[in-house]
């Protein structure tokens, strides 16, 4: 493994600093995502590459700063250092500290996957594999696939998504659910029974091939917020899946002291991933230190009995949501918001947060809050 802090640079080496998400990608599998490379202060991207090595180590604590180092090695020669922080009485957090994350790649690999020859062996669509199927609902389901490692998105974008029906694609746009350092691509659809694509999506099983778009865009990306204090992620349905992308971020966790995920639906049977965002994420080794402090999940119905009743709107209206999670009710000068769901919760929940004196972002420029459909066939 190539030392991390104080990697030899040669004449055959390129230094920059590097996204601490490259930690994320777990021993034994490949993964990329947009933003982890940096030469001198440019961002730079190169291929996708295997972690070969992964290790969590609890550093003696340097003046009660740094708290633990994750260090990663990449079949490429690369390596990736990541420290979790612990400042003072603040939850820990994780850190971009540029000294803290060096990594040495050859200029030969770098330059042979400058973005200057993406561009010239991009084509239009990849074809990917299912790995896996769950059905959560008459209505609902979601699935993993395989991942061409050239595709790059940033958490919480969209891409298009669909199957080839004699020899045509038939796409729609899904935002992907999982995050862009995993080896693997997540979908979480509703079923239309009349609906032209999903009515065959819903039947996909284990080994079919899908048709995934190499271009994912989308609003609803942290880069699109300006600084905050909490991050309220208001989700309808399968609005849901953007989110689940951004919680897995570690960079939402370094921006944000609180993310408050709202998950909003009908039913509870509809409450997907509700077993993974209470009982699996707590738990993962890497993430389920900074999600258990500063990730908040709350799920509420609105046609059944349950622990929390009520639109998300109505909720934060009435004050209720905030006496709940023991928060102060969101205010344009310290929050931030992201909304995902149908057109009439966006047009709600957007008139909500102008009321309050909130700012629209969009991709020129951030925002207090960014909104963008959960994309149905209806
Ligand atoms: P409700 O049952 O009161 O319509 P849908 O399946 O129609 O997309 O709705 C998903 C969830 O979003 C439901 O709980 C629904 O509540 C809620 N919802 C629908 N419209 C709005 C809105 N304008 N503002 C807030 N929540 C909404």
């Amino acid at each position: 493994m190539v030392a991390v802090h104080d990697a030899p640079v040669s004449f055959d080496k390129v230094r920059g600093a590097a996204c601490p998400v490259m930690c994320f990608i777990r021993p034994g599998e490949a993964g990329a995502c947009d933003r982890y490379f940096d030469v001198e202060g440019a961002a730079v991207r190169f291929d996708s590459h295997v972690v070969l090595e992964r290790r969590v180590e609890r550093l003696p604590s340097r003046s009660g700063i740094v708290d633990r180092l994750i260090a990663t090695a990449f079949d490429n020669g690369a390596a990736a250092a990541l420290a979790i922080h612990q400042r003072d009485a603040r939850p820990p957090s994780v850190c971009r500290a540029k000294p803290n994350c060096v990594v040495v790649i050859s200029p030969r690999h770098f330059a042979a996957n400058s973005p200057l020859n993406y561009g010239i062996q991009m084509s239009s669509f990849n074809q990917e594999r299912v790995l896996s199927v769950r059905h959560w609902t008459d209505n609902l389901f979601s699935f993993t696939t395989t991942r061409t490692p050239t595709f790059r998105f940033r958490n919480g974008e969209f891409v298009m998504m669909g199957l080839d029906v004699g020899g045509k694609p038939l796409l729609r746009a899904y935002s992907v659910a999982s995050a862009n350092y995993e080896d693997h691509l997540e979908f979480f659809s509703i079923k239309v029974p009349e609906g032209p694509l999903t009515s065959r999506l819903q039947h996909l099983n284990v080994g079919d091939e899908v048709v995934v778009g190499t271009k994912a865009t989308g609003t609803l990306v942290i880069d699109n917020l300006r600084a905050g204090r909490n991050l309220f992620l208001v989700g309808t349905g399968t609005g849901l899946a953007p989110f689940l992308s951004i919680i897995k971020d570690p960079e939402t966790y370094e921006k944000f002291e609180k993310i408050v995920l709202l998950h909003g639906c009908r039913r509870i049977s509809e409450l997907a991933y509700g077993e993974y965002l209470t009982h699996d994420l707590p738990k993962d080794e890497v993430l389920g230190e900074i999600a258990s402090t500063q990730l908040v999940y709350y799920p509420t119905v609105t046609r059944d009995p349950f622990r929390n009743r009520g639109r998300i709107t109505d909720l934060m209206t009435s004050g209720k949501l905030f006496e709940d999670i023991r928060l102060d009710p969101i205010d344009a000068a310290n929050d931030r918001a992201m909304i995902c769901g149908s057109p009439d919760l966006m047009r709600d929940a957007k008139a909500m947060l102008l009321d309050r004196g909130f700012e629209e972002g969009n991709h020129g420029e951030a925002g207090d809050f960014v909104v963008e459909k959960a994309f149905a066939e209806r």
